[in-house]
């Protein structure tokens, strides 16, 4: 059997981030206006050191929150993120997700307070190779979870299924425990995979490919929200 949520699924709500990562760059300011429809802009930062890849940084992030005010979920795919936390919340981000695999206990503490004490939402993702316990020390104080359904790194990989099984595990301590706390899925999602996500307990869903390949983006965005 697939693995199901113990949560209520028809009483929360779907939501739909874009990955810039598929967007076209030289045209950003369109590329960002034609998803305006969906519930943030997923912005993915890597390092080519934490992952083998490099993207777009802080200069990148403080012009795109001048063009939109869509909320804005920065994952940072960097080694030791607690040096650039503070920066890109306040450069402009609404949610600051980092990597558990990244930093110390001690630090991923400290970058959690620091982002809050900014006033803005913190997440933390895990790699597919990372189990679900990874995140328990620090669940209770996050506001977002973000679990990699692909090798993080590059966009339009394949879905990973095995990892249905490790968002059903932190959907059950997130409604168990009563947190108020979004569970996201980031990699290979389309149609297919955004319903097993869903069915499995996930409530956002970023997707760059399945989105920026369509000429009719809102559509893209509306059919992932919702539920067959
Ligand atoms: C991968 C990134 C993703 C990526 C998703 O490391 O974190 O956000 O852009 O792209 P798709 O939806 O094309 O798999
Ligand atoms: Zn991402």
């Amino acid at each position: 059997m697939p693995p199901q949520n113990h949560g209520s699924i028809a009483s929360r709500s779907i939501k739909v981030a874009p990955s810039i990562l598929s967007a076209d760059f030289t045209k950003l300011g369109d590329e960002i206006a034609s998803i305006s429809s969906a519930d943030g802009l997923h912005f993915d930062v890597m390092d080519g050191l934490f992952v083998p890849n490099i993207t777009v940084g802080l200069p990148v992030l403080e012009s795109v929150r001048r063009c939109t005010d869509m909320k804005l979920d920065v994952h940072l795919m960097i080694c030791s993120p607690l040096r650039y936390t503070a920066r890109f919340a306040k450069a402009g981000a609404d949610l600051v997700v980092f990597h558990v695999e990244a930093e110390t206990y001690d630090n991923t503490i400290a970058a959690i307070e620091e982002i809050h004490n900014l006033g803005k939402k913190v997440g933390l993702s895990v790699k597919p190779g990372t189990p679900a316990e990874a995140l328990l020390p620090f669940v209770d104080a996050l506001d977002h979870i973000l679990v990699m359904t692909v090798e993080p790194g590059f966009g339009g990989q394949k879905f990973i299924s095995g990892m249905l099984q490790k968002i059903s595990e932190l959907s059950n301590v997130v409604d168990s425990r009563g947190l108020n706390c979004e569970i996201g899925v980031d990699g290979g999602i389309n149609r297919d995979t955004a319903q097993r996500c869903i069915n499995a307990g996930a409530n956002l869903l970023v997707a760059g490919n399945h989105i920026f390949s369509s000429h009719d983006r809102a559509a893209r965005i509306s059919e992932l929200r919702i539920e067959n």
